[in-house]
């Protein structure tokens, strides 16, 4: 690999599992040092990148909590000085049908998926601006662009990132900042395999195919097949690039 992301320190929500883990080990292997954070121990992940020579540590944090994101920059900057990547990967997607939906899980859901966007945002942006070099990544899911029943409060969350994305960029392009989106699609993690099957019934393997059979490329996503354009996004060839949300899901969602 090479180190395209030498000297540069990454910030991954959700790097504990999944896809975020796929973006820790793929930026770790690319030179970063990644540090992640997650509510559930990232210890794994670290021994991984330390046993390939990497450099990385976690922090274990409630992305939704204000305080403990407060308290989370203030350790992270005293400790690394700065935050150069920002990826804002922490979501999760438990189905409800509209009816039987409540103003709980609905909160529940902005608060994980969206206001942990703001909140990272807010604490690690600053710097990025003042250091004239930053990228922030969110991410959001291809649903937003299909017929996805049972995911309102989901997918308002991702929509609202996409908004977040595109109205952040403006603010902080001339300062070197750019911010875009990740919009996968059904993707094998720990996450989708544990999820219950939804309206159609279809268990998480069936949905697996289903979708692959949508795609111009016709097989099932796995996250590393999205650590490339997170590594992209990242990079100083991603300079000119921003507001922008980049479908990375075999060609199921055409856009343009
Ligand atoms: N897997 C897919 O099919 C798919 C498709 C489109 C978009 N996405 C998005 O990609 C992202 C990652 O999804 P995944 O499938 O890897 O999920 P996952 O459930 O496999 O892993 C998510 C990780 O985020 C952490 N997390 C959840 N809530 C958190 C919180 N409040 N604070 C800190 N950490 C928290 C979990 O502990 C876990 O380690 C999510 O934002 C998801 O919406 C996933």
């Amino acid at each position: 690999m090479n180190q395209k992301h030498h000297d540069k320190v990454a910030i991954i929500t959700g790097g504990a599992a999944g896809i975020g883990r796929a973006f820790a080990l793929r930026l770790a292997a690319e030179g970063a040092t990644v540090l992640i954070v997650d509510r559930a121990p990232g210890d794994d992940v670290v021994s991984e990148i330390k046993a390939a020579h990497g450099h990385a540590a976690s922090y274990q944090c409630d992305v939704s909590n204000p305080a403990d994101v407060k308290s989370l920059a203030a350790n992270i900057l005293s400790a690394f000085g700065r935050c150069d990547v920002l990826v804002n990967n922490a979501g999760i997607f438990p189905s409800c049908p509209f009816e039987d939906l409540t103003f709980e899980q609905w909160r529940e859901m902005i608060a994980v998926n969206l206001d942990s966007v703001f909140l990272m945002s807010k604490q690690f942006v600053p710097g990025m601006r003042l250091r004239k070099w930053g990228r922030v990544i969110n991410l959001t899911s291809n649903s937003y662009a299909q017929v996805a029943p049972g995911l309102t409060h989901y997918i308002a969350s991702k929509a609202g990132v996409i908004g977040f994305t595109r109205a952040l960029a403006s603010e902080v392009g001339a300062d070197g900042v750019t911010v875009n989106a990740i919009a996968p699609g059904f993707t094998r993690t720990p996450g989708t395999l544990a999820r219950k099957p939804n309206f159609s019934g279809l268990t998480s393997e069936q949905l697996f195919e289903v979708q692959a059979s949508r795609q111009a490329i016709p097989r099932p996503s796995k996250p590393d097949d999205l650590a490339g354009a997170l590594s992209f996004l990242a990079s100083d060839d991603a300079a000119f690039f921003t507001a922008q949300t980049l479908y990375v899901d075999g060609g199921q969602v055409r856009s343009g």
